[in-house]
């Protein structure tokens, strides 16, 4: 496979142990949302995209369907697509499909192996595409290969799924002026954001019937407790996800049932009855917030795609 090789940026792999024991030290407790993704966990996040109450994944993949040659068109001929947190590269398709000649496609994961495998299936299935697979955290300044980004003019930046959500405001705006950098003033960025709506879709979706979110939420704890030599009792905890409207998120919770302690490396840990772990924020955007950002960090809403639902928005 001469059509694809690897570049290892170093990133600086996050300490579970140490990001635990601190966000569970602070007043208002709390796990980041990356650590959902264990083995098992991505297996259930995998579930949740199937949920007929989980609307983004498949209205996402609506858009790109549909709108495939008209994205490919404004992302014009050579292009270099970049795209973040590629995971097993299936939505890039839409796009390598429909695309007039790109130059090379840049898949950049935190998961070495995940982004490996993806990439050489990516080069098999696209012999004539340049596959640039890039090991590092796209949600930290990088040097990207210079070679890559020096040899062509127009580079867009992927970025889909609504992942931009789960990060807070400030910290999409600092992505996104670090991007632009990157594309500089020919290139661009197609972004997947979950639209804000009825709160009652939104509420549903992270609250479905079959309780498969509230397991991958659940499963923080049972991670927890396999890899730091936890006491967790997932029983005495509750899945609670609900839309701040103020703050125009999703927030999910595991809130303890009971007062109790939990042991977690040696250290003791208080619960009072009620008490919660904010585990997860997933915000909505409007097209007023989408274009205020996009002023913000360098960008200019020039394109977007929605459902009839105006549900998903790529932009
Ligand atoms: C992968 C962050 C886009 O926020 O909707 C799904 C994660 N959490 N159900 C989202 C998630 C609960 C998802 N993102």
């Amino acid at each position: 496979m001469d059509n694809f090789s690897f570049y290892d940026l170093q990133p600086k792999i996050s300490n579970f142990p140490d990001e635990v024991l601190a966000g569970l030290s602070k007043q208002q407790k709390q796990i980041p949302p990356k650590f959902f993704y264990d083995e098992y966990g991505s297996k259930i996040f995998d579930q949740i995209c199937e949920l007929e109450e989980y609307y983004p994944t498949r209205t996402e993949f609506g858009i790109l369907q549909q709108h495939s040659s008209d994205i490919a068109d404004q992302i014009g001929e050579n292009s270099l697509i970049i795209e973040y947190g590629s995971g097993s590269s299936q939505k890039i398709c839409f796009l390598l499909d429909s695309l007039i000649k790109p130059w090379a496609y840049m898949p950049i994961d935190i998961s070495r192996e995940h982004m490996l495998s993806a990439s050489k299936t990516i080069a098999d299935k696209y012999p004539n595409l340049k596959v640039l697979g890039v090991y590092a955290d796209y949600t930290t300044e990088m040097l990207l290969p210079e070679y890559a980004i020096s040899s062509v003019q127009k580079k867009v930046i992927f970025f889909p799924g609504t992942t931009i959500g789960n990060l807070e405001p400030e910290e999409a705006i600092q992505l996104l002026k670090r991007s632009a950098m990157i594309v500089g003033s020919c290139g661009g960025m197609l972004i997947g954001f979950d639209m804000k709506k009825d709160p009652q879709i939104l509420h549903a979706s992270y609250n479905d019937s079959k309780g498969v979110t509230a397991a991958f939420n659940i499963n923080l704890l049972t991670r927890i407790n396999r890899e730091l030599e936890a006491s967790f009792d997932t029983n005495t905890f509750t899945h609670y996800a609900f839309f701040n409207p103020q703050k125009s998120r999703i927030e999910m919770h595991l809130i303890s049932l009971v007062e109790q302690t939990v042991v977690i490396s040696d250290r003791l840990f208080n619960f009072l009855e009620g008490e919660s772990i904010h585990t997860e924020n997933s915000y909505k955007f409007s097209v007023q917030e989408i274009e205020n950002m996009s002023e913000r960090t360098g960008f200019k809403l020039i394109r977007f795609w929605t459902d009839p639902k105006k549900h998903f928005y790529p932009g």
